[in-house]
């Protein structure tokens, strides 16, 4: 018998639908497929305040743990054969409750050894993201073997209006009846159910080498390089933020919150567009450099710092 755990956690269920779709086709004979929540002691709202929103930043980003409900005993103990990680960016950053399992001594025993596969279900930010939890699986003395990252498909800036309609407002509805809808679409929620047919040979086969180029022929990442540019420099500002947003307390740390927010509107309206065009104006010089960067980050190597 073949035993895969998917961990995972999902505020909204949009990524739990996406992991439910990818493991209808990896189940088959001989193959048990066990689900495990990642529960936070103390919950994050949804639909999110903005107060909430903001304030989760500095923990999100500077990767501080977050106490978790105990991972129930019966999961703890078996031994898998794979383990797919769900999870979704915050701020750049892998989402708390997922950054706090990966920190823990039950991520250790259940990944240790074991070979992983990524998931992920973000607006459309999740390469660096991506980055950290590579390094937090080489500390679990994890393999990762695969990488799947769904995104919202439209354009950023109309993303990152729907998606604040989204969880702000609580409903993943079209925003005024003419925005598009937020986040994955139906239909590549629906279609992530391929991903699991190369999973399952891997998985029968106890043969990973060639799963992430098999996942990439059908399409489990597309890699936009105008958008890892935006990435790493929004990696770089944050940093700055979030070390000085920790430092303060009380009235001092929400005054500052507003202060940040305001940074954050400007960053997306006025900076990723110059980066863009940056993009733009760099990238016949730059053809080759483009190119690799585009293979590295859909891959499941980690480069040496
Ligand atoms: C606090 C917060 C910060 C987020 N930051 C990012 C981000 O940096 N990049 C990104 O692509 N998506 C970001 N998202 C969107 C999430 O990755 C995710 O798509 C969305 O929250 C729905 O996930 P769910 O399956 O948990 O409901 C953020 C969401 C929240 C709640």
């Amino acid at each position: 018998m073949k035993e895969v755990l998917i961990i995972y956690y999902s505020q909204t269920g949009q990524l739990f639908d996406i992991l439910r779709n990818i493991a209808s086709t990896i189940s088959g004979e001989n193959v048990n497929i066990s689900y495990c929540e990642i529960v936070p002691k103390n919950k994050f709202p949804f639909p999110w305040t903005q107060q909430e929103f903001y304030g989760a930043f500095p923990e999100t980003f500077l990767q501080i743990p977050a106490p978790l409900e105990a991972i129930p005993s019966e999961i703890l103990q078996k031994k898998y054969d794979l383990v797919i990680l769900g999870y979704t960016t915050w701020y750049l950053t892998p989402s708390i409750p997922v950054n706090s399992f990966l920190k823990s001594a039950e991520a250790k025993s259940l990944l240790g050894k074991t070979p992983v596969i990524t998931v992920s279900a973000s607006r459309n930010m999740w390469i660096m993201a991506q980055e950290k939890v590579k390094k937090l699986l080489v500390a679990n003395n994890a393999k990762l073997v695969g990488n799947i990252a769904l995104t919202d498909r439209n354009l950023n800036h109309i993303s990152v209006i729907t998606i604040v309609h989204w969880l702000m407002g609580g409903k993943k509805t079209k925003m005024l009846g003419i925005f598009p809808k937020p986040g994955v679409s139906d239909n590549d929620i629906e279609a992530a159910s391929r991903f699991g047919v190369p999973i399952q040979k891997a998985l029968y086969q106890n043969e990973y080498s060639d799963l992430q180029k098999n996942l990439l022929d059908v399409g489990a990442v597309k890699v936009d390089p105008s958008l890892i540019a935006t990435d790493i420099r929004g990696n770089i500002v944050f940093t700055k933020w979030a070390n000085h947003l920790i430092k303060k307390e009380g009235q001092e740390r929400e005054k500052w919150l507003v202060y940040f927010k305001y940074y954050l509107l400007f960053a997306i309206w006025l900076i990723a567009p110059i980066v863009f065009i940056v993009f733009l104006l760099s990238y016949l010089p730059m053809y080759r450099k483009i190119q690799r960067d585009k293979a590295y980050y859909s891959s499941v190597a980690l480069k040496q710092d």
